[in-house]
């Protein structure tokens, strides 16, 4: 089978490589320079499964069928499916997503291919491919709903939690489209998940195909979860803290019950990343004229949590004339090469605006400053001018400054 992809990022690289195993597969960007990159065989962002597909390093793997390509000609004619994979930043003008990449790349592929089953894959507004169906007049646009994380990418899809697939239920040949499009993703997935028990005593990956419309809420309403989780456990944090109670037996009393769990966890500066900020804020948007609570608690959650944060560094440095705060990694998770919407970014831009002087270190970054601070890649520099280093996650790096460092990360890990 032919199949296109739209966007070569997280979600867009994942699949095309996943489906390529089996597939003749041509991945589409606009950015040349990934698209040269990909087709040196490299990966634009770090991700080992990503790199050891791309590189040919897999034992036993099947040779990929993979392209990437500039040429929306070479991508899209003749593909039966295309996914599409491209940005849905959060707008804050128009409290909604900007799906205007979703929308250019689905005029690309129609403009050469009227018949191709167009996935959608980008996390868009409940309601929105239905929308766009009666907007464009084509019936022949899916939508799945992706749960990789950022630095597993290709794992997650490799050995997905579950497939989900939205198509309108009353129409049966969109249902058997979305019926394929899941066996592909099956058919992709590493060997010996088809075998795995899951929690419930079922086998192999759980594979749903829901209403189109349900299929967007089922992406907003888990990582609107996920985000009420991280919230939940740092206000946990910031209680104790107050009230000066040791967080970590808290947590682990709590976490001991079986219903709750001792995942997901550990406290923090706030949820962060590209996806649980935006998704949040545009599942509050489509409550609109719907009654709630917990939905627009969470998103302030997150804003109360770095105020706190902020106001906690402060309070450190309170007794030292024209202090330094060291900022240690821009990144929201250790082993991340992405500091889109990280939760310290927030803290910082806290700190700075009550006037304090910030100094980044963050040896991905080549640029010398980040919002006007001063970036540096010497670390021993970086420890000796901060009065305080603020770690949003904890680093062996930081062992031997120790008493300087401001973090919540009590269980040193994600
Ligand atoms: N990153 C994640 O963890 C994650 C997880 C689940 C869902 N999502 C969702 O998936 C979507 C993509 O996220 P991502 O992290 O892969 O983004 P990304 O920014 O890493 O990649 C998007 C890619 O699309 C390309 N692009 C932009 N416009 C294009 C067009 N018209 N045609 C072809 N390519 C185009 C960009 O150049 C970029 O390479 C978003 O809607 C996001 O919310 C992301």
């Amino acid at each position: 089978m032919k199949i296109a992809v739209a966007g070569t990022g997280y979600v867009g690289l994942s699949v095309a490589l996943l489906l390529s195993q089996h597939n003749e597969v041509h991945a589409l960007d606009i950015v040349p320079e990934k698209v040269e990159t990909l087709n040196e065989g490299k990966s634009p962002i770090v991700d080992k499964e990503i790199t050891e597909f791309l590189e040919g390093n897999v034992s036993g793997a099947r040779p990929l069928n993979f392209q990437a390509t500039l040429d929306p000609r070479q991508a899209y004619i003749g593909a039966d499916y295309a996914v599409v994979a491209t940005p849905t930043n959060y707008d804050p003008h128009k409290n909604y997503f900007d799906t205007s990449s979703v929308e250019a790349a689905i005029a690309a592929i129609r403009e050469v291919n009227p018949t191709a089953w167009i996935v959608i894959k980008s996390t868009i507004p409940v309601g929105y491919t239905s929308d766009l169906r009666g907007k464009l007049q084509d019936e022949r646009l899916l939508f799945s709903p992706e749960f990789l994380r950022e630095g597993h990418a290709l794992y997650d899809n490799l050995h997905p939690s579950r497939i989900v697939v939205g198509a309108p239920e009353d129409d049966a040949e969109a249902h058997h489209a979305a019926e394929v499009f899941a066996d592909l993703l099956v058919q992709g997935a590493a060997e010996g998940e088809m075998k795995r028990i899951n929690a419930d005593g079922g086998t192999g990956i759980p594979r749903l195909i829901v209403g189109l419309t349900e299929a967007e809420a089922v992406k907003l309403f888990a990582n609107t979860y996920l985000a009420l989780r991280v919230a939940f456990f740092n206000e946990l944090d910031t209680y104790a803290e107050t009230r000066e109670l040791r967080t970590q037996e808290i947590i682990d009393g709590v976490c001991l019950d079986p219903r709750i769990r001792a995942d997901y966890n550990n406290p923090s500066f706030g949820y962060g990343g590209y996806c649980l900020p935006k998704d949040t804020k545009q599942l509050l948007a489509n409550y609109d004229q719907v009654p709630q609570n917990l939905i627009s608690g969470i998103v302030n959650a997150n804003r109360t949590r770095k105020d706190f944060i902020a106001t906690e560094i402060e309070r450190r440095i309170s007794e030292i004339d024209n202090p330094t705060v060291g900022i240690y990694r821009l990144t929201m998770k250790s082993g991340s090469d992405n500091f889109r919407q990280s939760a310290v970014q927030g803290v910082m831009k806290r700190i700075k605006a009550r006037g304090i002087t910030v100094v980044v270190y963050e040896p991905t970054m080549n640029d010398p400053e980040f919002f006007g601070s001063e970036v540096t890649h010497d670390l021993e520099d970086f420890k000796r001018r901060s009065d305080v280093i603020v770690a949003n996650r904890w680093n062996r790096d930081l062992d031997d400054v120790s008493g300087k460092v401001f973090s919540r990360d009590l269980f040193k890990r994600d």
